[in-house]
């Protein structure tokens, strides 16, 4: 396994240290850190992918200054030789089953970019192989998922950065976090986050899967169920795999999960970062499903069932209130001394304003950075962060623990949609009260063959 293989890990470790001597704060906004052509093809990361389609191929590509990808895995053969011809010139080797890609004692790292009910169990088994992976986000379809997840970090003392880049977007939401850090809105009282909702599909049949896809790997853990396509007039067709998979809860949370991991992630480091409670009280509100629901599970198998619409509210202590809704796309931060609003484009409120006359300190973006090194463009430096925190084997931005204080809410937000009724959390004991259903929610079962060890 990698970690145990030393010689490419301090050769890699000495290397990277040279090229950044005397640079640490702003270690990879030296552009050819890794990526020099002085060094030999032997000095570059190797990383493997699981996963190849949009995030896995689109994240490859926003990491290659910084390394190699060696090893592909995917169980659409289509897919995996486009990325290999894609990310390598076709030189990576390329596997139909990700355990292979485990087994090998030559990678840097890993980035599981598969789809959301396919991240908890390669990513457990990697870091038990002695891996540093890289998994998109959300980090898991259940609460429970999530609490294994964090122990097995635990366990082994691998690294491990969940694919929220927003955390690494310094002129945006870092400037953000600092503000609030640096008191410039006082205490949060009031926080809404628009995320959008889930589109809706006819009804789609049954038809054969295709020839290049293994069907039956794509589902994995989940049910066993027919493949389903439907060709629109325009674009990808209507399906229960690619892409398409975010609006079945059977493999995602829908926009919950899909916009809540990146948006309510940061209306919950906004709370740490001012010092308050980051576990909700309740969650309940108001949601629109496509298709009827009994007992939390859809009544119809042959659409996308996802909420399309939907309005939360979620009570933290301190009469905190967060809402979080499907109209529009942004956070707004608001406390008892000023209001800042944030999404993927700006920054505003009267505290950004003031900047002008009374800019932050020095160094606010670093602290909110928990003091690691900062580069602006998102994807790229949060890849940079990770590599960095890899060869100093220090907690990454983006770490499990924090992600899953903000994804139990999401997933707390989809049950309570499923159910169609409010429910009181305790974050210390991580069960929902007085609900015995909504509680076996925080579970799910995995089909045969299937299971997750931790
Ligand atoms: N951070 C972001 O902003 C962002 C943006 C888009 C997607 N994502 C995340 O990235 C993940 C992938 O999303 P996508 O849009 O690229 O989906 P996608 O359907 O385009 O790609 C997923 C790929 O994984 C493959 N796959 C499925 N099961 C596999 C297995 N067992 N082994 C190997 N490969 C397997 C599929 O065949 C497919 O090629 C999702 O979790 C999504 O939430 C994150």
């Amino acid at each position: 396994m990698l970690n145990k293989n030393s010689t490419r890990r301090d050769f890699v470790k000495s290397t990277a240290g040279l090229a950044v001597a005397g640079a640490v704060p702003y270690f990879f906004s030296q552009p050819r850190t890794f990526a020099d052509e002085t060094q030999s093809k032997n000095d570059r990361l190797k990383v493997a992918l699981i996963g190849a389609g949009g995030m896995g191929v689109g994240n490859m590509n926003a990491a290659k200054a910084m390394c190699d990808v060696v090893a592909i895995a995917d169980v659409d053969s289509q897919r995996l030789n486009k990325a290999n011809k894609d990310l390598s010139g076709g030189k990576a080797d390329v596997y139909d089953d990700y355990r292979k890609i485990l087994e090998r004692d030559d990678l840097d790292a890993i980035h599981i970019a598969t789809p959301d009910h396919w991240h908890t169990k390669p990513l457990i088994e990697a870091l038990r192989a002695g891996h540093d992976v890289y998994c998109e986000k959300p980090l898991t379809l259940t609460i429970d998922e999530g609490k294994l997840i964090r122990k097995v970090v635990k366990d082994t003392g691998r690294i491990v950065q969940v694919g929220t880049q927003q955390r690494s977007t310094y002129n945006l939401f870092v400037k953000a976090i600092a503000l609030v850090a640096e008191g410039r809105i006082g205490t949060i009282k009031k926080i809404d986050v628009a995320i959008g909702g889930a589109p809706e599909s006819p009804a789609i049949p049954a038809v054969e899967a295709p020839k290049n896809l293994d069907w039956d790997r794509w589902l994995g853990p989940a049910p066993y169920v027919d493949y389903r396509a439907l060709q629109r007039k325009k674009g990808r067709p209507f399906s229960n795999c690619h892409y398409e998979f975010r609006w079945w809860y059977e493999y995602s949370g829908g926009k919950l999960t899909d916009w809540g991991a990146h948006h309510v992630d940061i209306a919950i480091w906004a709370l740490r970062a001012n010092g308050q409670a980051t576990s909700p009280l309740s969650i309940g509100g108001e949601a629109t499903h496509p298709i009827p629901f009994e007992n939390g599970m859809p009544t119809l198998n042959d659409r996308y069932n996802t909420a399309t619409k939907f309005n939360f509210k979620a009570l933290f202590p301190g009469d905190v209130e967060m809402t979080i809704r499907s109209e529009g796309n942004g956070i707004t931060l608001e406390g008892d001394k000023g209001r800042i609003r944030v999404n993927r484009g700006r920054l505003t409120g009267k505290p950004v304003e003031d900047l002008k006359g009374n800019p932050l300190p020095d160094d606010a973006i670093s602290k909110a950075y928990k003091g690691l090194p900062v580069e602006s463009n998102e994807r790229k430096a949060h890849w940079a962060n990770f590599f960095y925190c890899c060869r100093e084997r220090k907690e990454p931005i983006s770490d499990v623990h924090s992600h899953m204080q903000m994804l139990n809410i999401c997933h707390l937000a989809g049950i309570t949609a499923r159910l169609g009724r409010p429910i009181n959390w305790n974050g210390e004991t991580e069960q929902i009260t007085g609900d015995d259903q909504a509680n076996s929610m925080l579970a799910r079962p995995y089909r045969e063959g299937y299971e997750i060890e931790g």
